[in-house]
């Protein structure tokens, strides 16, 4: 991953000296030599492979351009917000408050959802899995009136016009006038670099190769988060957070609210329009999740220990409720050592890393 960075510092001492040059009349972009070089994405061993998306190939370059717009607000309308003004790398993608803030200090409806391991979800994003693609997802947030609050048109102006993006898209994807560039194009070079946004270095994961130990605690923690222990109460988590991913992605009502009832948010029944949907929302990753709090679509709950008290109650009883939502009986010591065990998902390389990062800044 190291290359990638390689190549955006040379792409941007390439822009600086030679971007008018290189732009002919008109925006004409092909004097500027076009050669794509695949991104190698270092993949964890214990994931599956990730699906190739024939349609977006990563390219290094792409995989650069898709980090320059992920932190540049440049995509909102009064060049205040940008992607990661709501998914902050220190907080392993996702931000701090319960609903996120857009322009202007506008409050949104949910709470913003830890980028990790994006890539290997094929289908369904955000709480309610409304979109299909991460191509498809990244045109979202930035006509959202409460995000971005921008138009695509707008955004397509700026970047026609701006000094180096151009040459940037030229390198991405070959395009052969500034015209070309547009929201697909923008969308896919987003989601060739949250593609790369792969975290599986955590305590826990040292632990399943044989590098590190879990303390008793932790130990016993996840004794009760994978049912695994005779003599310890059971947790019932690993049913829909399991697998290397930390979730099955799928959608569940896990009991916050008696869904019977009238509801604020819909979650998945607004999309499907099934009343069984009622409630329930796609399954989070619990990867860096002590990082992530406030926590549920609303972020309701401030603390894991808020969560943990509301899955040991068993939740709210409503017809379409999963019954692996129960009371579970989880004494003071239980619920601690189920949240040490929960603290070992953090991955603090994935918070630091380089290639992550914000490239605007020195
Ligand atoms: C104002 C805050 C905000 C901004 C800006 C923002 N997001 Fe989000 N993001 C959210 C919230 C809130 C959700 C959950 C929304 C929902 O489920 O309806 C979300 C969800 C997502 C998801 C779905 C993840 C999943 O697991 O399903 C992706 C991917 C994502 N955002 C990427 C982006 C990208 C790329 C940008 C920039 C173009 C961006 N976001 C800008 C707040 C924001
Ligand atoms: C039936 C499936 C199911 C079971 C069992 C389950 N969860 Fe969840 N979990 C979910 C769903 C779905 C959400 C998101 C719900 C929402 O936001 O409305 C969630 C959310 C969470 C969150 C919030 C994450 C975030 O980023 O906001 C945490 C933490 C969590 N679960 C931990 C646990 C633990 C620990 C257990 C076991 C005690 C457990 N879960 C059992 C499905 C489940």
């Amino acid at each position: 991953m190291r290359t990638s960075l390689g190549i955006l510092v040379l792409l941007t001492a390439f822009i600086s000296c030679q971007d008018k040059a290189t732009i002919g009349p008109d925006g004409d972009l092909s004097a500027i030599p076009y050669k794509p070089i695949p991104f190698e994405l270092e993949e964890p061993d214990r994931f599956v492979k990730m699906q190739a998306f024939e349609e977006n190939p990563l390219t290094s370059a792409g995989v650069a351009l898709g980090r320059q717009l992920f932190y540049d607000p440049i995509l909102s309308r009064d060049s205040t917000r940008s992607c990661s003004s709501c998914h902050i790398q220190a907080f392993g993608f996702s931000d701090t408050i319960s609903v996120s803030l857009g322009i202007e200090n506008r409050k949104g409806k949910r709470n913003a959802i830890a980028l990790t391991n994006l890539g290997y979800h094929y289908t369904q994003f955000f709480w309610d899995g409304r979109v299909a693609s991460l191509e498809e997802q990244a045109l979202v947030p930035v006509e959202d009136s409460l995000e971005l609050g921008n138009t695509w048109e707008e955004v397509e102006g700026r970047m026609r016009q701006h000094p180096s993006y151009p040459v940037a898209f030229r390198a991405a994807f070959g395009i052969d006038n500034t015209r070309e560039i547009d929201r697909r194009l923008v969308a896919k070079a987003l989601a060739q670099f949250e593609r790369t946004l792969i975290s599986a270095n955590s305590k826990f994961d040292k632990v399943l190769s044989g590098q590190a130990e879990l303390t008793p605690t932790e130990e016993r923690g996840r004794l009760i988060f994978f049912d695994e222990s005779e003599m310890l109460p059971t947790g019932e988590c690993a049913h829909c957070h399991v697998g290397p991913l930390l979730t099955t992605l799928t959608f569940f009502n896990n009991g916050l609210d008696n869904t019977d009832l009238a509801l604020a948010d819909l979650g998945l029944a607004g999309v499907s329009g099934n009343v069984f949907d009622r409630g329930k929302f796609k399954t989070p990753s619990l990867r860096n999740v002590a990082l992530t709090a406030p926590y549920m679509h609303d972020g309701r709950f401030s603390t894991l220990e808020e969560v943990i008290e509301q899955y040991n109650k068993g939740g709210h009883y409503s017809k379409n409720e999963s019954p692996n939502i129960r009371p579970l009986g989880l004494n003071e010591q239980d619920q601690a050592d189920l949240i040490a065990f929960l603290h070992t998902l953090t991955d603090t390389s994935y918070l630091e890393r380089q290639e992550l990062s914000n490239p605007f800044l020195p």
